[in-house]
């Protein structure tokens, strides 16, 4: 049971399972907790944790920074990715009339200087631009990046939730590659198979991060009809596997051309290893289409 890894830029390989950090609020974990859960990731290979800067109503970046403080040598074995660009309603913000995007470059260069404080740590691995916005202007954001990537606060860039138009948009301004495109997908969340979002990235050899994995676990507790044939259809090729379903959940992904890279959002430690297991699986084609049409969608 082993976690290849994937070359994202040719100075950025990360393990194919990124340990997500969104619901760490939600978790209760005290410091010692998550750093032993941080160490017993590494162990099984997992060396790179997704993080936003709004997660946790702003709270999240910190609560990991404060196991990076207690673990000086760990910041080293582990690869950043955090995300920017959403102005939250928050109490933290008192002054904030709505929710809105902002990519601008002092807010870009303010969130990341915030980032690198809340982790305790001077370069973020890998920063997102967290959701396309109708506001954008590309060249400052090149410019943005460049500024960054000189002051050596963030090493590789990329994109989440960007329908292909928008990735080459951005991607025609700046210098580098953008390393990934994090969207959603899962055996609930199918859009990208069919909008030309997984075509763009294999076209450009861009490896997808795929968040909510699990479908933010309705894969285990289905809340409607739809739900619950698909959870009919999980359980009968689990059984006939003998996996659960989490495994043969995160082996359908896996097993895509494209080459996708789930990030976990379990807290859970034999959930890890269950997901860890997806490498030693193999589905037919006809399970991995059953498994896609589980949910109605017809083939023509
Ligand atoms: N870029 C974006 O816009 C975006 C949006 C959303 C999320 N994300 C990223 O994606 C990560 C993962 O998202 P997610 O948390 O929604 O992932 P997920 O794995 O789809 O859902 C996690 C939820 O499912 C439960 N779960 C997971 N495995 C389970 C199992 N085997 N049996 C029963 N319940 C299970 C978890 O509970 P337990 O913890 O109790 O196992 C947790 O409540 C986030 O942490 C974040 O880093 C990015």
């Amino acid at each position: 049971m082993s976690i290849p890894l994937i070359t994202l830029a040719p100075t950025f390989k990360i393990a194919r399972l990124v340990h997500g950090h969104w619901r760490l609020k939600d978790w209760h974990l005290t410091t010692t907790q998550l750093h032993a859960l941080t160490s017993n990731c590494l162990e099984l290979g997992i060396d790179t944790i997704d993080h936003a800067d709004i997660y946790g109503n702003y709270e999240c970046e910190a609560l990991f920074g404060s196991v990076l403080k207690l673990d000086k040598g760990l910041r080293a074995k582990l690869k950043l990715i955090t995300k920017c660009g959403i102005k939250l309603l928050s109490d933290k913000y008192p002054n904030r009339q709505l929710k809105y995007y902002d990519y601008s470059s002092e807010h870009l260069i303010n969130s990341v200087n915030q980032s690198l404080k809340n982790f305790n740590t001077d370069y973020i691995d890998c920063l997102l631009l967290h959701r396309p916005s109708p506001y954008f202007n590309p060249e400052t954001i090149a410019k943005t990046f460049n500024t960054l990537k000189k002051a050596g606060k963030v090493l590789h860039f990329g994109v989440s939730n960007f329908t292909p138009q928008q990735f080459e948009l951005l991607a025609k301004f700046i210098d580098e590659p953008l390393v990934t495109n994090q969207i959603e997908l899962s055996p609930l969340a199918l859009q990208h198979f069919k909008d030309g979002t997984i075509e763009h990235l294999i076209q450009h050899q861009i490896k997808p991060m795929a968040w909510s994995p699990m479908a933010g676990g309705r894969l285990f507790k289905p809340q409607n009809e739809l739900e619950q044939k698909l959870n009919a259809v999980l359980t009968h090729i689990a059984n006939n596997l003998s996996i659960g379903i989490d495994t043969l959940a995160y082996a359908w992904l896996l097993q895509h051309p494209a080459q996708i890279i789930p990030v976990i959002g379990t807290q859970n430690l034999n959930r890890i290893k269950a997901a860890i297991k997806a490498f030693d699986v193999e589905l037919s084609l006809e399970q991995w289409f059953q498994i896609y049409t589980a949910t109605g969608t017809k083939l023509p």
